[in-house]
């Protein structure tokens, strides 16, 4: 017979990885044993992926070889060419890119390979391939042109422009190229743990993304940031302390705060913080509502913000539609998920737990006319 299972496996160590470290207590995140600290601002999100897909922190040549595989990768498949406006007209944005991503497995090259050089391809390309996926799904269910991309701009500084017709200053572009350097791999994140699963059985690579897009839609998940916007745009600015008292006292969950592995405020947080103070002084009213509903969550129930809190507030005022909230976090996290599937293939073992039956025993069979 089975041992009771840990309700939501909490504090159960499910894989063993070199690609990223929580310290819950001291609220640190390391990329490959570098603090995110030193990370953000400093690396780009190219490096960043590079780091964790090819395991080291890359030198100029190897930054310019891998920038150049990407810039190569963008190229959409004939069948998600084929499909993305009728996908646009019919699937909300995470339900879109499960599609689209899943119809790029079509395509790709390497499709019937898991080997290592061929997912090391396959990982570039998904990376690469994942910003113009959500630009050209907003293109089409809005009827907006798609500028072309910018070969002098960053995945960060493309995505702007492709998303707001503009292209950013180099400062919002910085900025936005640190969130996805924040959000790029974090240990054993359901999504993450869903790539692994499905990469464990030796499926392919575009599988396990898919089964991961899935599982990072949840309003538990990455689909919290959407909801921190709808719950800051729902809010009387000048009622948000009591707002946010009769909520916590209706027994609500305020999305954006609160982690499993984090015990004190998540470091990604920190930097979002710092962000969304810095692009709000046209608009400083979501970063003042962010600031007070901090207080009043830390007050009454003792929880930190997590990386989806301050999100909200940095992704709208880089002109971001509030829907997209959640497919951008994939664009960064397809880095970390295609790591994991690299480092699964590359020593698995079948991921199969074991369950505690809790359900009825020795049922007696009857035919279908006695029941
Ligand atoms: N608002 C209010 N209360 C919260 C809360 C929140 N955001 N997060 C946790 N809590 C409370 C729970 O109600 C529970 O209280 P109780 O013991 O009195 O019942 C306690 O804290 C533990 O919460 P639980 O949901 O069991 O923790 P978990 O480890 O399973 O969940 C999260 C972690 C992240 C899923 C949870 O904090 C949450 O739902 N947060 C909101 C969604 C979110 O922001 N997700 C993004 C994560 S990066």
């Amino acid at each position: 017979m089975a041992d009771k299972p840990t309700k939501g496996l909490a504090d159960v160590v499910a894989a063993s990885t070199a690609l990223s470290d929580i310290d819950g207590k001291a609220g640190r995140l390391f990329y490959r044993g570098y603090d995110i600290h030193d990370l953000a601002g400093h690396a780009t999100f190219e490096e960043t992926a590079h780091l964790l897909q090819r395991g080291t922190l890359p030198n100029r040549e190897q930054l310019q070889a891998y920038s150049a595989e990407l810039v190569r990768g963008r190229e959409l498949g004939a069948l998600v060419a084929a499909n993305i406006a009728e996908i646009a007209e019919k699937q909300k944005p995470m339900e879109a890119l499960r599609s689209l991503v899943s119809l790029s497995g079509a395509d790709d090259p390497d499709k019937s390979s898991i080997e290592p050089e061929a997912n090391l391809r396959k990982a570039a390309r998904l990376t690469a391939q994942q910003p113009l996926l959500v630009a050209r799904y907003h293109a089409a269910r809005t009827g907006a042109p798609l500028p072309d991309a910018d070969p002098s701009l960053s995945i960060a500084g493309n995505f702007l422009l492709q998303i707001t017709g503009r292209r950013p200053s180099e400062r919002a572009a910085e900025l936005f190229d640190t969130c996805l350097v924040l959000h790029a791999d974090h240990t054993m994140n359901a999504s993450t743990f869903a790539a692994r699963v499905c990469a464990a059985t030796l499926s392919d690579m575009h599988s396990a993304i898919v089964a991961a897009i899935g599982t990072l839609k949840g309003p538990l998940h990455g689909g919290a940031n959407e909801q921190v916007m709808k719950t800051l745009e729902s809010l009387d600015p000048s009622q948000v302390a009591q707002s946010v008292r009769d909520k916590l006292a209706a027994g609500e969950k305020i999305m954006g705060f609160g982690h499993r592995v984090y015990k004190t405020e998540d470091p990604r947080a920190t930097h979002l913080r710092r962000m969304s103070e810095e692009l709000s002084a046209e608009e400083p009213k979501f970063y003042q509502m962010s600031k007070e509903m901090e207080e009043i969550v830390f007050e009454t129930k003792g929880l930190y913000p997590n990386v989806d809190f301050y999100a909200a507030s940095v992704y709208h005022y880089l002109g971001i539609p509030t829907d997209l909230f959640t497919p951008v976090f994939s664009i960064s996290r397809m880095s970390g998920w295609t790591a994991h599937v690299i480092e699964q293939h590359a020593d698995n073992r079948l991921i199969r737990p074991d369950s505690e039956y809790i359900g009825e025993r020795d049922q007696k069979w009857k035919p279908i006319d006695e029941r």
